[in-house]
């Protein structure tokens, strides 16, 4: 069966068939095309098109498919055009005749919008959900390690010496606009399309604000033509699950090094890790490394949908059947990438004198020295270069900071002041950095405070 062909003298060719046909991936639209085609036959019924009898008709025969989809096999070796033409096609194998009348005045086009913005929707609320646990996993390893002092980095170098859970608040910053930026494509999502037709309209009066209350929908779409046309939404939430995946990789990459040998801080648990089938010894971080791989194929499916879009002329074209499984596979690798992300920072373990000894090992209490020479009344510039010098000299005879005694330090530039040597210890440059934002131990227990809150109002 075919929803078209009256005005062709001859069928398609078997190429053809085989090269435009979508039910492989769009068949996973089913329960949303459905759906979708329920509350069409409310509103057909509603214009006068469908008896209240042929309706119920209608929507049951829908309901008895939909119920059979649900098997897995459902669509195996289906060979319908696509996931609308099958859905029609066993409507009327089932109801008979009445079928023929469902698609009045409705087009794929926005057929297609329809069932696909629902499908986002429901990933995005799935994504949404998934995030947050990740959320909540960063906030419980914070908290098992509220003093823990690690060396933060810029350029791969260590820095200026930052709470553990400072650390982490970090990722959970950059999560809380991922879970806002996720709530913003679904608003664009979460608009109705039925009624568009093909591009001009449908030429029945259907209530459009009813099909919306009914399938959940905020608002209605404003031009027919745009419907037609658009796959912004789509993009959206491929942007936004781009985002994520970029800072999974960045959170991915961070623990690779810390559970490494170089670094030692962190153990990932044996669950998630795995061994070499030739080195005996070996713990590698796979699960980290495959989400910080799948990053990579999320960008590539907002990338692709962009290239498809680009220059196409207004309003539908065949090119856009070619959005699915972008969106399809993103959302897959983003849901299957939090929950795994989960799990592995649910399993890590912080050896936290290994990151200690990496602070107290460098010089990074080198800035809250200056700040303290600028603090007694020296200009930062030259209590710079009066701790350059300090560090470089130390560098040469190989003294870490912990080595300096309070007169060494005063003996070596008359600005020092005896209590100054307690800034040698990292932990306590850290408390001069109670500024709003900032590592000081005070603010980051109210930070983190402050996280469970606003985490408890994002997922109520
Ligand atoms: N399978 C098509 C798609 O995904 C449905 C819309 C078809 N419309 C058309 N005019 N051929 O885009």
């Amino acid at each position: 069966m075919k929803l078209w062909g009256g005005r062709f003298e001859e069928g398609p060719s078997e190429v053809f068939e085989r090269f435009g046909r979508s039910i492989h991936f769009d068949g996973r639209l089913i329960d949303c095309d459905i759906r979708g085609s329920q509350a069409f036959a409310r509103a057909l019924e509603r214009v006068g098109i469908l008896t209240a009898a042929e309706r119920e008709t209608l929507v049951s025969t829908l309901e008895s498919i939909r119920v059979d989809a649900q098997n897995p096999k459902f669509l195996d070796g289906l060979m319908d055009e696509d996931v609308h033409t099958v859905v029609i096609r066993m409507t009327k194998e089932r109801a008979g005749a009445v079928a023929d009348k469902i698609h009045t005045g409705r087009s794929r086009n926005e057929q297609v919008s329809l069932d696909t913005r629902l499908w986002v929707r429901e990933e995005i609320d799935r994504a949404s959900e998934l995030l947050a646990g990740l959320m909540t996993a960063l906030l419980d390893c914070a908290a098992k390690y509220p003093d823990a002092v690690l060396p933060g980095y810029t350029h791969m170098r260590r820095a200026q010496a930052v709470l553990w859970p400072h650390y982490l608040l970090a990722y959970f910053e950059m999560f809380s606009r991922d879970f806002e930026r996720l709530q913003q494509a679904r608003a664009r999502v979460n608009v109705m399309p039925l009624g568009s037709g093909a591009l001009a309209g449908s030429g029945f009066p259907f209530d459009r604000e009813a099909i919306a209350k009914e399938l959940g929908f905020a608002a209605v779409t404003n031009n027919s033509m745009d419907v037609s046309a658009d796959r912004d939404w789509a993009l959206d939430f491929l942007y936004a699950a781009s985002t994520i995946m970029l800072h999974l990789s960045r959170l991915s990459e961070d623990w690779i090094l810390y559970s490494g040998e170089e670094w030692g801080w962190l153990e990932l648990g044996d669950g998630v890790t795995s061994g070499s089938s030739l080195m005996p010894q070996k713990k590698n971080p796979d699960s980290l490394e495959l989400i910080r791989g799948k990053c990579g194929r999320v960008f590539g499916e907002l990338n692709a949908l962009f290239v498809t879009m680009k220059g196409l002329p207004t309003t539908y074209n065949r090119d856009m059947q070619e959005d699915k499984e972008p969106i399809f596979t993103a959302a897959d690798q983003l849901n299957a990438s939090l929950e795994m992300a989960r799990v592995v920072v649910d399993s890590a373990k912080l050896h936290v004198e290994k990151p200690a000894a990496a602070a107290e090992d460098s010089w990074v209490v080198a800035t809250d020295l200056a700040e303290a020479l600028a603090r007694s009344g020296t200009a930062f510039h030259q209590a710079h270069q009066i701790v350059g010098r300090l560090v470089l000299e130390s560098v040469r005879n190989g003294k870490k900071p912990a080595d300096w005694t309070a007169e060494d330090l005063v003996k070596f530039d008359a600005a020092f002041k005896p209590e100054m040597i307690a800034l040698m210890k990292p932990s306590e440059g850290m408390k001069t950095r109670e500024i709003r934002g900032g590592t000081g131990p005070a603010t980051v227990a109210k930070a983190l405070a402050t996280a469970r809150e606003r985490l408890a109002s994002f997922t109520k």
